[in-house]
């Protein structure tokens, strides 16, 4: 979407993965206060969303929404206000329908979505100075043509008000299961790939909800010729530090993420944060990688079943490459400069992992652990860009 947001894959903080609905303002500040005091923000780390579950599930007399009493009793301005002063951008949560998931489909008493009120809603977001809307459609039932519809509403009720806002979507229900249905760049910045994300590796499910992190890369790595700057595929939030995976498959996640061009939406604790953890987060090269300007998501070299090889291509010219073993036993992964999209016969390649820099005439190959991944950015040379993301899969478009 070209509205002047979202231009490389936002990145924040999401209250849903670890708290789910147990939010309140002095939590969300407290992590704000965490997201400085780690370097996070300044690594990148801007948006702190608030999910679902924020709500008064009465508008005022005038219509307008408002924040649960209780748990926001200084009001969502207050809480943006909050974040602006520390550098940090301020998201929150709705859905296109009269309920949002968490009343939908767990029914947790207290929301009021934006039908009919979209216009309206969007103006009362953009007076409490939100810079990022996720959207999300809580219904099992709806047609694409139906959501095109409801999601361009509220698309253009935010250019409407004439601040930049991060337009984040979630198709949701039976459209994610096996992918998004169509490509969404015409409509938002973000749209979600599949359900939504549990903190393991594999759910075991390919199409169903929750979605470990092997399911999710299956579902998103053929959508690479969505992703340019301003519209992104959204592979769902991230589960580092949030337990159920080793460290390798944590590290794993994070650099696929990072490939992927996915926004970098952190879902942990951010205050009782390991150093393994922190460590993870605050990997400046793979940040830059997935933070590259030319905003292209990796597409994929080759897959053996075990051994998968994705290509990033940079905007300097250098390439940036996974090597991913889905295996469960350690192997050796290679592959070519060549077959990653560069020419010439000296390349230097940079460990993203260990910062370690070697020189190759063309060969590039590591031995990845079980569920692991090896990240090289390769400078030198020219390039050959068989990285252009022509194959893809592209559904049938509704208009
Ligand atoms: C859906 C979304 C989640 C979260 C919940 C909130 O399940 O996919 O990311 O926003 O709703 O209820």
């Amino acid at each position: 979407l070209d509205n002047g947001v979202a231009r490389t894959p936002p990145m924040g903080w999401n209250t849903w993965n670890t708290f789910g609905c147990n939010i309140n303002e002095t939590l969300i500040r407290q992590m704000a206060d965490a997201i400085v005091n780690t370097g996070l923000r300044d690594l990148g780390y801007k948006y702190v969303v608030v999910d679902d579950c924020w709500f008064n599930p009465n508008r005022d007399a005038q219509g307008n929404l408002q924040g649960d009493p209780q748990r926001f009793p200084s009001g969502m301005k207050a809480l943006g206000d909050y974040l602006h002063a520390r550098g940090l951008l301020f998201g929150i949560y709705q859905g296109p329908l009269d309920q949002t998931c968490a009343q939908y489909f767990d029914a947790y008493p207290g929301s009021t979505g934006s039908l009919n009120h979209e216009y309206q809603d969007a103006r009362q977001f953009a007076a409490w100075g939100v810079d990022y809307l996720k959207y999300d459609w809580c219904s099992p039932t709806g047609t694409i043509a139906e959501q095109v519809s409801r999601f361009n509403i509220m698309r253009d009720a935010l250019a409407s008000t004439g601040r930049p806002i991060v337009y984040s979507i979630n198709s949701n229900s039976i459209h994610s299961k096996t992918g998004p249905q169509r490509n969404w760049s015409d409509v938002a910045n973000l749209w979600r790939t599949t359900e939504d994300i549990t903190n393991t590796w594999n759910s075991g499910q390919t199409n169903g909800y929750p979605m470990g992190i092997q399911n999710i890369v299956n579902i998103t790595v053929p959508l690479a010729g969505y992703a340019a700057p301003g519209g992104f595929n959204d592979p769902d939030m991230l589960e580092v530090g949030n337990g159920g995976m080793n460290d390798t498959e944590m590290r794993s996640h994070f650099a696929l993420w990072a490939m992927l061009a996915a926004p970098l939406m952190m879902g942990n604790d951010v205050r009782s944060a390991s150093t393994a953890t922190l460590d993870i987060l605050r990997n400046a090269n793979l940040v830059a990688i997935n933070q590259d300007t030319l905003g292209r998501q990796a597409v994929q070299v080759s897959d053996d079943g075990t051994r998968r090889v994705l290509s990033k291509r940079l905007a300097n010219g250098d390439v940036a490459v996974a090597l991913f073993n889905q295996g469960s036993s350690t192997t050796t992964i290679s592959t070519t400069a060549a077959a990653v999209g560069k020419s010439g016969s000296s390349f230097t390649l940079r460990d993203a992992w260990t910062n370690a820099t070697s020189t190759t005439t063309g060969t590039i190959s590591a031995s990845v652990p079980a569920h692991g991944t090896a990240v090289f950015r390769v400078s030198g040379g020219g390039i050959t860009d068989p990285t252009t993301p022509t194959t893809f899969r592209l559904r049938s478009q509704a208009s």
